[in-house]
């Protein structure tokens, strides 16, 4: 057998479980009084990111005033924003500035404005550039369906009330980065081209942090390739597998091509614990795996890196739905993603899971009395409320468990 690839210390900040809620903690940090305070960039970018984010901030500030949790916020543009003001995506100073931060998060980027520009400055690439060179591997994409809205969902209740699963999509190679790409000309027509190319060592590492994920939940593995039709397939299926066995032969670990995974998730999703999958496959399940729980406006992401030399990890945090420019600047968006993001991030970058804790119950109770965005009329109808007001809720929630 060879050897298992990639430094088996790359993920170690999945070992230290100290987060008390649903998710694993998995930073080895812990409140120290002395420590600065921590520090988190915000880039609300593009569409609904700046409404979304405007809601958060106000979580954020309710965390400083009652838990003593303050943060040492800057903000700064990402997307059509930052093309906007200076002619990039994302400007070297920015990216300069999410390197030395805690903890980034982002609300979404894009929009049809910018549909025309070259590849190189579309808003995408910002997003894209963050994570590439933050080095953001693993992708942390949960889809928990909340009680009050398994009706919601376009599936029967029964098939999704209680889901709870965990994709782990690997962020920073695959096709989305590799290279040839481009569009050609082949004599008289154009061919475009992407190159899907994994390392073993990149297979590696976000099998490591699926499998030490898994420990922490129901210690189920499925991993998703497309092994009967290409060869980083059969390679990730052969290293998952390695990893595996040398590793965690405590995991249960599975295997399945990524279109028949995309099947079973829409028939049986709750037979899912932790699902891995690479970038591109990733990018298409966790949207579907997604809406199984009734909304796009609900599901939070984190992605991280590797540990800073302060123990945390590299990280950013951003919703799962995009920058909705349909119905941006009306107040019609949930805001509920992003403010779960933030506390994505309160557990996995600060290590407050208790905090993290205070706000998804919030969340729950929020939902459970009845508030519900524009995206979560559900077949009996009714008023939606606007974002900044799912925002009052929410901080009403707050002050009523705390
Ligand atoms: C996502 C998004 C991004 C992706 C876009 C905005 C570049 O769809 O985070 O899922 O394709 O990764
Ligand atoms: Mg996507």
């Amino acid at each position: 057998m060879r050897a298992a690839a990639g430094s088996s210390g790359s993920t170690s900040w999945f070992l230290d479980d100290i987060g008390a809620g649903d998710y694993p903690g998995c930073v080895s940090i812990e409140r120290h009084c002395d420590m600065a305070t921590p520090s988190l960039l915000i880039l609300p970018g593009d569409g609904i990111g700046p409404e979304v984010m405007a809601e958060v901030r106000r979580v954020i500030d309710w965390f400083g005033a009652n838990r003593d949790l303050a943060f040492d916020v800057s903000e700064d543009l990402v997307g059509g924003a930052a093309y906007d003001a200076h002619g990039a995506p994302l400007s070297d100073a920015t990216m300069a500035k999410a390197q030395e931060v805690d903890a980034v998060l982002l609300g979404a980027v894009g929009g049809p404005a910018y549909d025309k520009l070259d590849f190189s400055l579309k808003p995408e690439r910002g997003l894209l550039r963050l994570r590439k060179e933050m080095d953001l591997f693993a992708n942390l994409r949960p889809a928990q369906c909340f009680d009050a809205l398994a009706d919601f969902s376009s599936l029967k209740r029964d098939v999704v009330a209680g889901l709870d699963i965990m994709i782990v999509r690997e962020l920073t190679s695959g096709v989305y980065f590799g290279e040839p790409r481009g569009i050609v000309k082949e004599g008289n027509e154009r061919v475009g081209i992407n190159t899907q190319r994994y390392t073993e060592s990149e297979i590696a590492r976000v099998a490591r942090s699926a499998f030490e994920l898994a420990r922490k939940r129901s210690n189920k593995v499925c991993s998703m390739e497309k092994a009967n039709v290409m060869e980083s397939g059969v390679l990730w299926r052969d290293v998952v597998q390695e990893i595996h066995d040398a590793e965690y032969p405590d995991v249960e670990l599975s295997h399945m091509y990524a279109d028949a995974g995309a099947m079973q998730l829409t028939r049986w999703p709750k037979q899912f614990d932790v699902i891995v999958t690479d970038n591109l496959f990733g990018d298409m399940l966790s949207d579907l795996a997604a809406m199984l729980t009734g909304s796009l406006g609900m599901l939070p992401s984190a992605s991280l890196g590797l540990p800073m030399a302060n123990g945390r990890p590299k990280a950013l945090y951003e919703p799962v739905h995009g920058s909705a420019p349909d119905i941006a600047g009306q107040g019609l968006a949930n805001p509920i993603a992003c403010v779960l993001s933030f506390a994505m991030a309160l557990r996995y970058s600060f290590g407050e899971g208790a905090a993290a804790d205070l706000l998804e119950g919030a969340v729950q109770d929020v939902l459970a009395q009845g508030h519900r965005t524009a995206d979560l009329m559900g077949p009996e109808g009714g008023t939606p409320i606007s974002t900044a007001e799912m925002g009052d809720a929410i901080l009403a929630a707050l002050d009523a468990a705390a």
